[in-house]
């Protein structure tokens, strides 16, 4: 049975929550960026979008200012279910309702302790499938 691996990328906008949320979840595999120079929010959106699609059970972090870009960009690719979030009520609805596998986070709009409350629930909150399942079947 393959291991569930958890990811997490940003852009420079998103760097410094990345930063602190590492610190938190030390367990999460990161993916750059590692510094907080200017970058292209799509070349972090596709990079952790490919770690995913390997294995069915990783999920991922995305974070960049607004936290749109990163979600525009996730969300193009297939067997991908990118959901924005700014509160742990919709990050926990996300992943019961949506079966998100990539939590995105706006890191110019969110505090770090509602951040931190975002990625322990979606990490913790399992996919409610029944009518769910059959919407997400119509995506
Ligand atoms: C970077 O300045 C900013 O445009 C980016 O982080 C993001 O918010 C795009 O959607």
């Amino acid at each position: 049975m393959q291991k569930k691996n958890i990811f997490i990328a940003s852009d420079h906008a998103g760097f410094d929550l990345k930063t602190k949320l590492l610190k938190n979840f030390p367990k999460i595999n990161d993916l750059g960026t590692n510094t907080d120079e200017s970058v292209d929010y799509p070349d972090f959106a596709h990079k952790l979008t490919k770690e995913i699609l390997k294995n069915k059970k990783n999920v991922g972090i995305l974070i960049c200012g607004t936290g749109v870009g990163m979600s525009i960009a996730a969300n193009r690719k297939k067997g991908i279910r990118a959901g924005l979030v700014n509160n742990s009520k919709t990050a926990r609805l996300i992943r019961k309702h949506n079966d998100a596998n990539v939590l995105v986070l706006p890191g110019r709009f969110i505090n770090t302790n509602e951040a931190k409350k975002c990625v322990q629930t979606f990490l913790r909150t399992k996919f409610e499938s029944g009518r769910h399942k059959k919407r997400i079947s119509k995506i």
